[in-house]
């Protein structure tokens, strides 16, 4: 796949680049609970600031039906601004994030609103950043309408996708633009392309892949598409319990796809899909929980209890497989992580995934709930490619070209 990216631009200095970032991120009481996909593209914006550049920073937060201020941009624009500070500590030249203040966009036509951002960019020097309220309070960004599209390109003269967790939206700030805009990919964007790019077409072997999760609409295209290119897959989460199910087994009140029982029975036939051994099975509140092994006995008749991880025999058997991987991918919980005691599953794998990573194999993990508990180990920094995007990171290792990558293709 051959782009166009942001390193091939020729003198940035005073050029309006319309940067389209993914800063989606949770937030509390005003302010950012986590801010990995603001650090993530710190580099790009950086970049387009040392090269003296106007940078206008468009992104969604959430998914609002018109205007809403609790999905207002601000605390991601403060938290972009104190990220700044400190990586520019001591310049007295530090860019100032200035966030378009005129919130007012109710009573404004979306083609006053950019006419008076225009203003605003006109006043800017190079190597500043202005940010744009959440694009998402327009009806139209999703629709995609020419109109928009044309009026937003129009506040640039270049347009950047950075934004890789956004790419595989068809939406006005990420596809529409580029009809308009010369456009390219940022540096996350391209990084996150390259290491993808590298597990699906040259893996080394062994190749071994840990899915979990619950959305199995989203995890059968991925197991489709790795299976005839990875030596294992490991499974965990809501597929366990819908293999479980459609193998004929009780599973009690487990988290079960009904729709996708067929798919995922005749996919965990093959070799390669390593299932559990054994399972934790216990009340939603963890006070009554136990192990239990996974054979021909197997049944939970009660409606109250679920399967909620793997047990400790498949943490073993996983862990030799992972142990002698070359290449890993790992996407969605082994259970419900966030509580006790069934976090055990989840973050031994986060463990064994981080340990084997950078050096013995090429380790790349995304989506939610896999880098929030990668983080709870405290071992992000040890995976070589941790991608910014769920569902775009699914749909990527699927095998499908994203519309917002096809539009940067030369
Ligand atoms: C994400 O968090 O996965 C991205 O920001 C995309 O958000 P969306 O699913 O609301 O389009």
């Amino acid at each position: 796949m051959s782009l166009k990216t942001l390193r091939q631009i020729r003198n940035l200095a005073g050029k309006r680049v319309l940067v389209r970032v993914d800063f989606n991120v949770p937030v509390k009481k005003g302010k950012v609970l986590e801010d990995s996909r603001l650090l993530a593209s710190l580099s790009t914006i950086t970049y387009l600031l040392e090269k003296k550049a106007k940078v206008i920073l468009v992104t969604h937060r959430g998914r609002p039906e018109g205007i809403d201020k609790n999905l207002s941009i601000k605390p991601v624009a403060q938290r972009l601004q104190e990220i700044l500070n400190l990586k520019f500590l001591g310049n007295t030249n530090t860019p100032q994030v200035e966030i378009f203040k005129q919130f007012s966009i109710s009573n404004l036509e979306f083609s006053k609103y950019f006419e008076k951002i225009n203003q605003t960019i006109h006043k800017m020097k190079n190597g500043q950043i202005i940010m744009l309220e959440n694009i998402r309070f327009f009806a139209d960004e999703k629709k995609d309408t020419n109109d928009f599209s044309k009026n937003l390109a129009g506040l640039g003269d270049m347009f950047v996708l950075d934004g890789f967790a956004v790419a595989h939206r068809d939406s006005g700030s990420v596809t529409g633009v580029a009809t308009y805009l010369p456009s390219y990919a940022g540096l996350l964007l391209e990084k996150e392309i390259k290491g993808l790019t590298k597990v699906l077409q040259k893996p080394k072997s062994p190749f071994v892949v840990v899915l979990g999760g619950a959305k199995m609409e989203t995890k059968i295209p991925v197991i489709k598409n790795l299976l005839p290119k990875c030596d294992y897959m490991l499974i965990g989460g809501g597929i366990v319990n819908t293999y479980l199910k459609a193998k004929g087994y009780k599973v009690g009140g487990s988290l079960v796809d009904k729709d996708f029982q067929k798919e995922v029975l005749k996919y965990c036939r093959s070799k390669k899909v390593i299932k559990p051994i054994d399972v934790v099975v216990g009340t939603f509140d963890g006070k009554k929980y136990g192990v239990v092994d996974i054979n021909s006995k197997f049944k939970i008749s009660n409606s109250k209890l679920m399967i909620f991880d793997i047990g400790p025999k498949t943490i073993k058997l996983y862990a030799t497989y992972i142990k002698q991987a070359q290449t890993l991918v790992w996407n969605g919980a082994m259970g419900l992580f966030e509580q006790k005691p069934y976090d055990v599953g989840t973050l031994s794998i986060a463990r064994l995934v981080a340990s084997r990573s950078k050096g013995q194999a090429y380790g790349v993990i995304g989506g939610g709930e896999t880098l929030q508990s990668m983080d709870m180990v405290g071992m992000t920094q040890d995976i070589d490619l941790v991608s910014t995007g769920g569902g775009a990171m699914l749909e990527f290792l699927s095998g499908k070209v994203l519309p917002g990558i096809k539009v940067l293709q030369k």
